[in-house]
């Protein structure tokens, strides 16, 4: 099997293809003057399995995954395996308004047309599996994330909502500690309130657990306010770390201690690597 490395997983191939002792495949990458995408495979692949890391996000790294995939399949690759460590749309799944577009669903059909197997990470809810016409699957960052946590003396995990509470048990079940969740409305993309509850966290090492870090406005407004109920330390971290905008400063300025995140969107905050779970799910699907 070859492992043909995007520009977007740079990381993440590289330790897939020495735990899984592949071989990264030749490839040139280059924009033209017009920055569109070229590619170059530069070894025979007639006949192999190729396995295709890209995280899709932002917009330009869905379309050098696209191009990734036809250039595989073009060259006679035997089966087109795609890791997608993020799903780019993926929270546009649904209609929330009359008119609007199923982002997600119209993603994840143009990436089936080249896989005959897609495999992500923590996606945003479960049926947007079901958007891709090829078997899917999708393995949790949480076990790695709570092995980072455990170092840090954590009493309590929160979830920054409701919709997030199992993810939040399940990293306090692995670290040993409590859990419970905050109460977050959003009231547009960029703002969202979260409402003060009472939680006992005076004196207490907290960590707030999420899938996403996108414009950093729910963790920045669930640290203040526990920090205001007397929280010593806080810290953060999440699946996919977009840090959109202004995030890096809203969340430094929130008065953070530790901002976690994996390596599925490279950036200075991947500490933790989901390589060992992709590879393992590889491993017992092969
Ligand atoms: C929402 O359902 C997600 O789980 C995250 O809480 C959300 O995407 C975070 O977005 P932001 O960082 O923009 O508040």
């Amino acid at each position: 099997m070859y492992i043909l490395g995007g520009t977007s997983a740079t990381l993440l191939s590289n330790n897939l293809s020495r735990l899984l002792n592949q071989p990264l495949l030749k490839t040139t990458f280059k924009r033209f003057p017009d920055d569109e995408f070229y590619l170059r495979i530069e070894e025979p692949i007639d006949g192999e399995d190729v396995l295709i890391v890209q995280t899709a996000y932002p917009d330009p790294k869905i379309v050098e995954l696209l191009i990734m995939q036809d250039a595989v399949c073009e060259a006679g690759a035997k089966k087109i395996s795609v890791i997608l460590p993020y799903f780019g749309y993926s929270r546009q799944d649904k209609k929330f308004e009359e008119g609007e577009a199923i982002s997600a669903r119209a993603m994840a059909e143009h990436i089936s047309i080249h896989a005959d197997e897609v495999i992500t990470v923590d996606p945003h809810k479960e049926h947007i599996l079901d958007f891709f016409t090829t078997p899917t699957r999708s393995c949790s960052a949480v076990p790695a994330l709570a092995d980072y946590l455990k170092k840090k003396n954590i009493d309590l995990v929160l979830a920054p909502d409701k919709g997030a509470r199992d993810r939040g048990e399940e990293a306090a079940k692995l670290i040993g500690c409590a859990s419970d969740y905050l109460e977050k409305t959003r009231i547009d993309g960029t703002t969202v309130k979260i409402h003060p509850k009472n939680l006992d966290v005076h004196g207490k090492t907290v960590a707030i657990v999420d899938d996403i870090i996108s414009t950093g406005g729910t963790m920045a407004n669930s640290i203040k306010e526990l920090r205001h109920q007397g929280a010593k330390k806080v810290y953060v971290a999440c699946t996919h770390g977009l840090f959109a905008g202004q995030a890096r400063e809203k969340l430094k300025e929130s008065g953070v201690d530790e901002i976690i995140a994996t390596d599925t969107i490279e950036s200075e905050f991947s500490k933790v690597s989901v390589a060992s779970c992709l590879a393992s799910m590889l491993v017992s699907l092969a």
